[in-house]
């Protein structure tokens, strides 16, 4: 008997493909260059056709979209930018219809300087309730002028920054997204009714913003810097603001809530959980039984397109999610890295250039992004897509410097270009900017490329060989295949170096090489899919395919 014929038909997640949706950048119904919730629901035949089984929607809440929206105002409206909560509602009740779970982001570790707790906070004396919903504090030296503690903020400078009476608030991200302070009731009360708020609404689950830095060590010890400002303290061992125990209280406390739902109508609710921790085995504590459902595998995204990093990668994501029961989930992109077309058409000596220092061959990229799509869709667990990923969209990297909207660019110093380049609309018909994205010439809010055109969504539809015929053949064969989603996989032993080569119960074979020329097949294979077009019978290189057995 196979793990997916065990578990009950209800842990869909388990399995899952996720489409993610970056509000701002997917569809534009209303033509002011910034995409809509309106938007969304004309695409949802799409994405039922490409054959997903959820979309998760970055956060559409009020904010002054300083951080894209990671930077809340209000967590139980939408964005008058995006549309109403009537939209919101009818976008959940048509996705449903199409058989589409809908999850939404949680962003717990810190509001909006818009929040109205957060500005109540402001015009509050220092040691009232208040404030004591955040980390306000005073500071160090002569006149409390240094800040509290030496931390850095993740998007540059420190992460404490002065009010008028001489206090300082903590902000791990952006000096607009002030950490709320989760020792407080009224905090952690607040977000169990913000859960329940969406949860009756229909919402299928949540993905879990930085899951592991709400909690933090109330001492305040500095941390170890570096000469480039960066923590050089060993960022989850013992650090005072990541992976503290106390974020697993929050995430038990989360899951009673869920659980709550589990007789409706929609079923469990579940989370996805939202933290860059390697490696696996401390991953592996936030996917306990009585935690969060599952958490996305960010060392298979930052690993290199090599066979034996990503093998082991893999052997050590499964070994200790599975150690706990939880399966493993799969991603590339994301709104917050190098699409991943970009970062395959660099050399992986150097895990890939994250930074983006040389040129990409996108050529290379998009043929290693088709095979990474057939071999992320074919591990077992569950599996993300990024919105464009399924066209085969590049980085734009070329942005002018004046569009750029990533805090990341001001808060370094206009050093870092931030993560604008992954975010640019989505081109869906058309020969030029805005490719359908919105109705009219309009143009979006970041623009796109000149050179698009055969990337929309209407130029691949009928094209056999695209990227996102690709992506639906191998959907429609992941839906359809009983060895596909959950379960587990066995390693051909016998496969030479360079190629990752596994079995799933029952009856299918996945084989990608990365050696650098064809490689043959295991004998007489069966061809479901491959990612390029086979060689005299041999299997190309930075090619994969799945096999009948
Ligand atoms: C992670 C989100 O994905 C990112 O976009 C955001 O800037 C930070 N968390 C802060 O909320």
């Amino acid at each position: 008997m196979t793990v997916n014929e065990t578990r009950p038909a209800q842990e869909w997640w388990r399995s899952a493909v996720v489409y993610q949706v970056y509000p701002r950048s997917f569809a534009d119904s209303d033509g002011d260059g910034i995409g809509d919730v309106n938007g969304i629901r004309t695409k949802l035949p799409y994405l039922a056709d490409l054959g997903v089984d959820a979309i998760w929607i970055s956060p559409w809440y009020p904010s002054p979209l300083l951080d894209g929206g990671y930077d809340v105002s209000d967590y139980r409206g939408i964005n008058p930018d995006f549309g109403t909560l009537e939209d919101a509602d009818a976008l959940i009740a048509e996705a449903h219809e199409l058989g589409l779970r809908v999850l939404i982001d949680l962003v717990p570790n810190h509001c909006s300087w818009e929040h109205p707790w957060f500005k109540s906070a402001l015009a509050a004396p220092p040691g009232s309730p208040e404030r004591d919903r955040f980390w306000f504090r005073d500071g160090k030296g002569p006149e409390g002028s240094v800040p509290t503690t030496n931390w850095p903020a993740v998007f540059g400078g420190g992460a404490w920054q002065r009010v008028d009476d001489g206090q300082w608030y903590l902000h791990l991200f952006d000096i607009s997204q002030p950490d709320w302070n989760w020792d407080n009731t009224d905090v952690i009360e607040e977000f169990d009714a913000i859960l329940r708020f969406w949860f009756d609404h229909g919402v299928d689950g949540f993905r879990i913003d930085v899951a592991d830095s709400m909690a933090k060590d109330a001492a305040l010890p500095d941390v170890e810097i570096a000469r480039d400002g960066q923590a050089t303290h060993e960022k989850y061992v013992g650090h005072p603001t990541y992976d503290q125990p106390g974020v697993h209280v929050i995430h038990q406390r989360w899951r009673t809530v869920a659980d709550e739902y589990a007789g409706t109508t929609e079923g469990p609710r579940v989370f996805v959980a939202e933290a860059w921790l390697s490696p696996a085995d401390r991953l592996a504590q936030y996917v306990r039984p009585n935690e969060l459902h599952s958490a996305f595998n960010f060392d298979a995204l930052r690993c290199p397109w090599d066979a034996a990093e990503l093998r082991e990668v893999i052997d050590h994501t499964t070994e200790h999610l599975w150690a706990v029961g939880a399966p493993a989930t799969w991603v590339l992109s994301n709104h917050d890295t190098i699409r991943h077309r970009t970062r395959y058409g660099r050399d992986q000596a150097h895990g890939g250039d994250p930074a983006g220092t040389v040129p990409s061959d996108l050529e290379l990229g998009l043929r290693r992004a088709r095979a990474a799509a057939l071999l992320e869709l074919a591990l077992p667990g569950g599996a993300y897509i990024y919105q464009g990923d399924e066209l085969g969209l590049p980085e734009v990297e070329d942005l002018p410097e004046e569009v750029l909207d990533d805090p990341t660019w001001e808060r370094s110093g206009q050093t870092v270009r931030g993560r604008d380049g992954c975010r640019v609309p989505v081109p869906w018909s058309g020969t030029e900017p805005p490719y359908g994205f919105g109705p009219g010439t309009g143009q979006p809010w970041l623009p796109q490329p000149p050179n698009w055109a055969p990337l929309t969504a209407e130029a691949q539809a009928t094209d056999p060989d695209s990227h996102l015929t690709l992506y639906k053949a191998a959907l429609r064969i992941r839906r359809e295949h009983p060895a596909l989603g959950d379960g587990r996989l066995t390693w051909d032993e016998d496969a030479p170096a360079g190629v990752l080569s596994f079995t799933r119960d029952p009856g299918f074979r996945c084989v990608v090489n990365i050696t650098g020329h064809p490689v043959d097949l295991p004998g007489h294979p069966d061809l479901l899919l491959s990612s390029q077009p086979l060689d005299n019978a041999k299997l190309p290189t930075d090619t994969t395919a799945w096999l009948r057995t």
